[in-house]
């Protein structure tokens, strides 16, 4: 057996035509078109669309698809109870991962027939699932998860803010969307292939999916991001507060990226979204300790921000509560989640690499009552 590589770094584990990432001046192209060509010029259900179904929507088909979506909306009573049941300090990526593997007992999946329809079941119905729960225990109402909102950013704010978003909040956060939706064979993608390789259901794998999208190095490091941006209330604290914590080797969330080496081509997109949310709320402290930590980072350990550092500056200006940033990431990557259960079903093989193998050598087994 060949020597371990940490990581799997630079590992080609698979095919894919669903996405590449990293190549030609570190792009990023969902089925071809790259990210810079979507962002403003579609919303991301057109993009959902597109990785899922596998080819972009005319106006007929998305305006079918947004209608289906607004029609899966409603949770099931028994599931209602059950998220009431959830603690109120539970963190809302938990909330979702049960709710998943609930909602899996209740509509299970009885044959691979069924994957798209659950693929749009939980779309529509992971902002109700989060909010519900969020809206019941952090300020003690009941809400109606049905909603006539286009689309799933709109969903989702109306269901937090219990009212139409500002238009500029709405369009940052559905391109956001776009931006998050899917990424190759990072980790959560990776995990949800792997779980559904051995063949089990489309609940197990978003399952598989969640709980890895949850830690820092990968979907939470928004949340991470968000809180080191409010420990310093000026650049210059924040220059200070780096440089220190760079001097005693800790990792800065939201810096740095296992593929891309140059930037991140979503960075400079979600950038210029919180500058402009920034402007909209007159902010004087974030969206500048933001970019003073940027320069930090670049002229100290000459690393550039990947999507995870502006997106967390972005959400906080649309009001949006940091535990509920990672939430945000699952509604936009459920869409390539999805593409990739269903790639991986087409041409499966189970995913069971071998291990360089680092313990003690043979020796003789001693019965417990000679140890
Ligand atoms: C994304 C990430 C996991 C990629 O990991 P990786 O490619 O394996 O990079 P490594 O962990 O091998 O790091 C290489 C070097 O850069 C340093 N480094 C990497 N990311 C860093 C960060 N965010 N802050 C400070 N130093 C960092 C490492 O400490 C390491 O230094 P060393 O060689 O002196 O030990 C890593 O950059 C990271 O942890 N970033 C922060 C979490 C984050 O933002 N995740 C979201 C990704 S989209």
């Amino acid at each position: 057996m060949s020597e371990a590589v940490a990581g799997l770094k630079g590992v080609v584990a698979g095919q894919t035509a669903i996405c590449t990432v990293g190549r030609e001046g570190n792009s990023l192209h969902y089925r071809g078109y790259s990210i810079e060509d979507m962002v403003g010029r579609a919303c991301f259900e057109e993009i959902a669309y597109l990785l899922i179904y596998g080819e972009l929507p005319n106006q007929a088909t998305l305006a079918q698809y947004q209608n289906k979506l607004k029609q899966l909306r409603t949770l099931p009573t028994e599931l209602k109870a059950v998220l009431k049941l959830i603690p109120e300090n539970a963190h809302p990526m938990d909330v979702l991962k049960v709710g998943c593997a609930f909602l899996g007992t209740l509509e299970p999946e009885h044959s691979p027939e069924q994957q798209w329809d659950i693929a749009d079941r939980l779309m529509a119905l992971f902002p109700s699932m989060v909010m519900y729960w969020y809206q019941w225990h952090h300020l003690g109402r009941e809400i109606d998860t049905n909603s006539d909102a286009n689309g799933v950013a709109a969903h989702f704010l109306e269901l937090l803010l219990q009212k139409k978003p500002e238009p500029m909040v709405l369009e940052a956060v559905d391109q956001s969307l776009i931006l998050y939706a899917e990424h190759e064979f990072n980790a959560s993608t990776f995990a949800a292939r792997v779980t559904t390789a051995t063949l089990t259901d489309f609940y197990s794998a978003m399952t598989s999916a969640i709980g890895t999208l949850r830690g820092p190095l990968h979907g939470g490091a928004n949340e991470a991001a968000m809180a080191l941006i409010e420990c310093y209330d000026s650049p210059e604290k924040a220059r200070v507060g780096l440089l220190d914590k760079l001097a005693h080797k800790e990792k800065i969330m939201g810096f740095g990226h296992a593929v891309y080496k140059i930037r991140d081509p979503r960075s400079d997109i979600i950038k210029g979204w919180a500058k402009k949310l920034g402007a909209l709320r007159q902010d004087t402290v974030i969206y500048p300790v933001s970019e003073a930590i940027e320069q930090t980072m670049r002229s100290e350990k000459n690393m550039f921000p990947n999507l995870d550092f502006y997106s967390a500056a972005a959400y906080h200006f649309c009001q949006i509560p940091t535990p509920l940033f990672t939430p945000i990431f699952v509604f936009a990557r459920i869409a390539g989640w999805s593409a990739h259960v269903i790639e991986q079903r087409h041409n499966n093989k189970i995913i069971r690499p071998g291990a360089e193998y680092t313990g003690p050598a043979p020796r003789n087994f001693v019965a417990i009552a000679d140890r």
